[in-house]
């Protein structure tokens, strides 16, 4: 299971690459929006500080030719570059001229088991559902990252379901259980994901158990 994080914000990922938890960066229009400054410059940085992790930037455009031509630019900015583009027929035709030419695509807003059979069909690296956003809808999102997994593994393709739009840590928990290659989390989901009360009751019952010893030196 690969842990990426789904933020722009260079400050908490030098934070949480810290913990050598993160294999990747996740960006979108949004989180690259809330930023604000010069969205390139602050890709390049987060390219540098992953090192040879994945790091996903959508393109902007509309139209094909145009998406295209900006996916070739946004892979050509660091060699850890993904580009991310939207699961739209529009784009079937670019996506598999991408892959074909050799650059990672992460085929992101998928909603449905076909949508990601289809481009996993083209080869593609990853396919993002948005497992929160079916949520939104009264949809099972996470119903789907387990469909998803089931068709991989028949057809035995190569692409890697990245669990996306994760709202809590439920979601979290899901992507595990139904194994998915990757989730990619917001800090405040992660952050959820890390602590447990049985554990600080456990650390504070030691260290008073402890304290009665009078021990100062140990070992
Ligand atoms: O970055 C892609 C996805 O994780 C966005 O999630 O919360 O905007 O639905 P969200």
């Amino acid at each position: 299971m690969k842990i990426f994080l789904d933020t722009s914000n260079l400050a908490m990922i030098n934070t949480w690459l810290q913990t050598g938890l993160i294999d990747g960066i996740t960006t979108n229009p949004s989180t690259l929006s809330k930023e604000g400054g010069d969205p390139k410059k602050l890709v390049l940085a987060i390219c540098a500080a992953l090192g040879s992790r994945d790091v996903s930037i959508e393109v902007t455009k509309q139209s094909a030719q145009d998406v295209y031509k900006q996916a070739l630019e946004i892979a050509a900015l660091a060699p850890n570059v993904v580009v991310k583009v939207p699961c739209h027929p529009t784009y079937f035709p670019v996506i598999q001229r991408l892959v074909k030419e050799g650059v990672a695509v992460n085929v992101t807003l998928v909603f449905s088991l076909l949508q990601g059979m289809m481009m996993s069909k083209l080869g593609v690296r990853y396919i993002s559902p948005f497992v929160g956003r079916l949520d939104d809808i009264d949809v099972d999102g996470s119903e789907l990252l387990c469909e998803m997994r089931s068709m991989i593994d028949h057809y035995e393709f190569d692409t890697q379901i990245l669990a996306a739009s994760i709202r809590h840590v439920r979601h979290f928990h899901d992507a595990v259980s139904f194994g998915a290659d990757v989730v990619t989390l917001p800090v405040e989901v992660l952050e959820k994901a890390t602590q447990h009360p049985l554990t600080e009751q456990g650390i504070a019952k030691f260290n008073a158990d402890w304290h009665k010893l009078g021990i100062t030196q140990f070992p």
